[in-house]
């Protein structure tokens, strides 16, 4: 049954029907199509423009319907109709008759699509926060385990000082956090009921639509017709956290699939999350973190993708919104994808110790605290700086270790050291003397993993 026709003489071209269905993913809304088909039935009835009985009996065909299509909704997804609304309402009318033509009084598709993209958003949105959370535990169990594992911190991919294993992984706790807020956020500016807008102007009907935003469950209904049927805000904000989010997962895999290289040698990955080369034996390489990092690509696609389609777009409805769908689909399902596939890496990987703390003794990572070590001795930094950029300058023509320099060519040099300067380079020590809020200290690192870790348990209780 097509939703439209009286106006037309011909018929549709075959090529342009295919490309103007909607069908073959709107049919996912069917869930929320029912949900706000029945509000609407029900809104219908207090405005006196349906009987109580008609009310209840639409109501009671489109909850036969969710029945059938929660069993199997390959009836949606085969079925011929033009969009997913065009769908359910003829799946109504074959039921219930020509009371199932009463439905459409007073709505559009245009205000319908709004509603129903916005409730499935609120679904959707669960199942993400979880995924990120979960995400988040693993990286805060991990943190916990190795909040004392020394390993080198880099700045331009240089060793710069040493940190934690834990402090790492929990830099990427403190992004997903934000990402998780920002979800929340966007989640509670799209929690507005565009319903009962109509086609552009506002229905014709005396709806309440308070009444039906409450119905719904949204936080309150939108406040102009004009904006409510064409504002897709909120799918290219929930894209741009995904996106953002997957900038950060993509920073993340970069500094893992270096950590899993035999240049760094700092962890491996398990079977579960590599493959191997079809000609090389010996090879594991770290697919899943690569993938990852690709795939974000995607998402941050979707975002500009659909900006591109929504900045050129006059007032109000135009067929070019019918993009948001894919776009949105496709983008936090990839996003999700990415959350789950880098939470089984973070589970599956184990450090090895001794190559971190090894890594820490090479590259002068600990030249910032000789300097710091000197200030102590009442040095000024300038002068503690220069000196010790001399002493790195003389141990590395002798290749050894600031730690290895004798006293005599240490007090040349800086003439404040004394001999048990050299104990303050000792990796404990360095670590531990670092007590400022946020510093990379097993203490800290282990006391934060553990606020993360209860904070998480709540959450998710
Ligand atoms: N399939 C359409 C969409 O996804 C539904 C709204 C159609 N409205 C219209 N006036 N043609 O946007």
């Amino acid at each position: 049954m097509a939703l439209w026709g009286g106006r037309f003489d011909g018929r549709i071209d075959p090529a342009f029907e295919a490309f103007n269905r909607s069908l073959p993913f709107d049919w996912q809304l069917w869930r929320e199509d029912l949900a706000g088909s029945r509000a609407w039935a029900r809104a219908q009835v207090r405005a006196g423009s349906l009987t109580a009985r008609e009310g209840s009996r639409l109501v009671a065909a489109l909850d036969r319907l969710e029945r059938l299509l929660a069993k199997d909704d390959s009836m949606a997804r085969d079925a011929a109709d033009e969009d997913i609304h065009g769908f359910v309402e003829a799946r109504l009318v074959d039921d219930v008759g020509a009371l199932g033509k009463k439905l459409h009084a007073g709505r559009s598709r245009n205000d319908q699509v709004a509603t129903d993209l916005r409730l499935w958003c609120k679904r959707r949105v669960v199942g993400l926060d979880v995924k990120l959370t979960r995400l988040m535990t693993a990286l805060a169990e991990l943190a916990a385990r190795e909040a004392a594992t020394a390993m080198p911190g880099y700045t331009h991919l240089q060793r710069a000082q040493i940190i934690t294993v834990g402090h790492h992984a929990l830099a990427y706790v403190e992004m997903l956090a934000r990402d998780r807020s920002r979800l929340a956020d966007a989640t509670c500016r799209l929690d507005v009921c565009p319903l009962g807008s109509g086609a552009l102007a506002g229905t014709f009907l005396g709806i309440d639509r308070r009444a039906l935003a409450r119905d719904l469950g949204f936080r309150e209904p939108s406040k102009n017709s004009l904006d409510a049927v064409s504002d897709r805000d909120f799918v290219a904000e929930l894209l741009f956290v995904a996106s953002l989010s997957c900038a950060h997962l993509s920073r993340f895999c970069e500094d893992w699939i270096f950590f899993a290289s035999q240049e760094a040698g700092f962890l491996e990955l398990g079977d579960d999350v590599t493959t191997g080369s079809s000609l090389m034996p010996q090879k594991k390489n770290p697919d899943s973190l690569e993938l990852v990092r690709g795939k974000g690509a995607r998402v941050i696609g979707r975002l500009t993708g659909f900006l591109a389609c929504l900045r050129a777009l006059p007032l109000a409805y135009d067929k070019d919104l019918q993009e948001d769908k894919e776009a949105l689909f496709e983008g936090l399902a990839t996003w999700e994808a990415c959350l789950e596939v880098t939470r089984l890496a973070v589970a599956s990987a184990r450090f090895d110790e001794d190559a971190c703390r090894e890594a820490c003794g090479r590259g002068y990572l600990d030249a910032t605290e000789l300097a710091d070590a000197l200030v102590r001795r009442g040095v000024p930094f300038r002068d503690a700086h220069e000196q010790v950029g001399r002493l790195v300058r003389a141990a590395i023509e002798l290749d050894v270790e600031l730690s290895a320099l004798d006293i005599d060519t240490l007090r040349r040099i800086a003439p404040a050291a004394d001999e048990t300067i050299r104990q303050d380079l000792d990796i404990a020590r360095i670590l531990k003397r670092r007590t400022a809020l946020g510093a990379a200290n097993p203490r800290l690192v282990q006391r934060q993993a553990q606020q993360w870790l209860r904070a998480l348990s709540n959450k998710r209780a």
